[in-house]
């Protein structure tokens, strides 16, 4: 049998082993922090399954530790969780779990560490280490966890069926699990999640996301997209990228399968950024491709204005997954609706006038917009990779060499909509904006100087043009 006390060298394993000797309970760490420890990847919080109340052992077991230490208790569960050291320590009783169909609240009865074991997701899950001295170290492994984390296998303790229509997020966790440790999901309970997928919906969006989150911060986010397609889930858990999926022919002429180059694309970028908001963007970037889409004899396909739309799309996505609506969403929005501008920039002659303009609007976010650019070559062919690649290497420089020049990146227009109301003495009306955007145009397009007296003389200009009159000062 597999010892393993040399990883329970902590405290609170010891107290904890103390304290199940003097009440004479069996008690266990099980679950994730088990299988960390065996992948040697860092742990995090700590579960521990005692026969009997979890609520009594960890109150004393907090005691032992550190008299000040809160315990908080969730009856309705009979658990109890503290943190001590940084780490969340959560104890429960183990458990015979049943589920209602329509529900993924269980009926909660007492029972034994095998049954506990049972009612867990995945084999590599469900690994015990005993705590009580007679055993202290020993791995307590029913279904060959250790087997599948050495050869890379997610599989389900019971029948798949069983485990995942008891709680349908496990599906995807099981994909989640895939993604994150490069591991391959057993062929059954494949299917069954295929079979299953319905289930999903019972499941809520928050709970959906977190694990989409958790997808979109491996390694190789795409995997986990795959898999969504593969077992059936994609049209449950987002459906616009569903959409995205296939290739249409008219005259002999295809199109790229905007689905998968999508995935390439967010597998391009996460080598080279951790950030979950630039790699959302990397998902959704052409997300509107399949409602844009249009076929000329002329001009073959296209799908114009893509990004505007897509950019318009992403708060409702948002909502649906419960993302936050907040500058991160507009961040991706953001991202969308420029993610086609450097790629003008690289085929036409660069005018100042529109290297100032991508600026502006994208601002301290440029750098992101040229990784998701670089990103977004997926070309098989070597020759044209390198080409696309020098293209954007020359709109850097030049991105470099007009801000330098005209510090646009932070700049705002030196009017404000006060300073035009004030000038002409206009009650609140279009034509602030009209004056406004005026002014932001003239500078940006090189027309007038960026300055606030070049501005103020063009303003005076401008309103006379429409027909207003300043207002002596003074
Ligand atoms: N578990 C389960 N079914 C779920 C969620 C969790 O059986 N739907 C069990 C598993 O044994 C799991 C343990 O509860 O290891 C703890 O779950 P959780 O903390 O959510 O996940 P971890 O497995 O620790 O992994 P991560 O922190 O990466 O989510």
């Amino acid at each position: 049998m597999r010892r393993m006390e040399e990883y329970l060298k902590h405290k609170i394993f010891v107290v904890a082993s103390q304290v199940a000797a003097e009440q004479n309970r069996k008690a266990f760490v099980i679950g994730g922090y088990v299988r960390d420890i065996i992948l040697q990847r860092p742990s995090k919080d700590i579960d521990i399954v005692t026969i009997g109340s979890g609520i009594e052992f960890a109150k004393e077991v907090a005691k032992r530790l550190h008299p000040g230490i809160k315990v908080s208790v969730f009856k309705n569960f009979g658990t109890a969780m503290f943190k001590f050291d940084n780490i969340e320590v959560e104890f429960v009783g183990a458990r015979k779990e049943s589920y209602q169909r329509n529900s993924r609240k269980p009926i909660v009865e007492d029972g034994t560490l095998e049954d506990d074991q049972n009612r867990r997701d995945f084999t590599i899950n469900a690994l015990a280490i005993s705590l009580h001295p007679d055993s202290f170290g020993e791995v307590i492994d029913p279904f060959g966890g250790i087997e599948d984390l050495s050869s890379g296998i997610i599989r389900t303790p019971l029948d798949p069926d069983i485990t995942y229509s008891d709680d349908p997020l496990r599906m995807m966790r099981a994909i989640r699990f895939a993604t994150q440790l490069g591991f391959e999901i057993e062929r059954e309970s494949l299917n069954s999640i295929s079979r299953n997928g319905e289930r999903l919906k019972i499941v809520s969006a928050e709970r959906i996301s977190d694990e989409l989150n958790k997808i979109m911060l491996s390694k190789r986010p795409g995997t986990g997209f795959k898999l969504l397609n593969k077992t059936g889930l994609l049209p449950i858990v987002l459906p616009e990228l569903e959409a995205m999926k296939g290739v249409d022919t008219k005259d002999g002429k295809g199109h790229k399968d905007n689905f998968f180059h999508t995935l390439q694309v967010l597998d391009n970028i996460s080598k080279y950024t951790d950030n979950i908001w630039l790699r959302w963007a990397a998902l959704l970037h052409d997300i509107a491709k399949p409602k844009t889409k249009r076929y000329s004899k002329e001009t073959g396909w296209t799908f114009h204005g893509h990004e505007f739309v897509g950019s318009k799309m992403i708060p409702h996505i948002f909502r649906n997954l419960k993302l936050p609506l907040n500058e991160k969403m507009k961040y991706v929005q953001k991202m969308v609706g420029l993610h086609m501008r450097p790629i003008v920039l690289a085929q036409e002659e660069v005018t100042d006038s529109a290297v100032r303009r991508l600026l502006f609007e994208a601002g301290n976010d440029i750098e992101d917009l040229m990784i998701l650019c670089d990103a977004d070559i997926t070309s098989k062919n070597p020759d044209k990779v390198a080409r696309y690649l020098d293209n954007y290497k020359l709109v850097r420089q030049k991105l470099k060499e007009v801000e330098e020049k005209d510090k646009v990146r932070n700049w705002q227009p030196p009017i404000s909509g006060e300073e035009i109301i004030e000038t002409f003495n206009l009650p609140p009306c279009k034509a602030i904006g009209d004056i406004k955007q005026a002014i932001k145009d003239a500078i940006l397009d090189g027309e007038i100087e960026n300055s606030y007296q070049a501005a103020y003389i063009f303003m005076l200009g401008k309103g006379k043009e429409m027909g207003f009159e300043p207002i002596k000062k003074g």
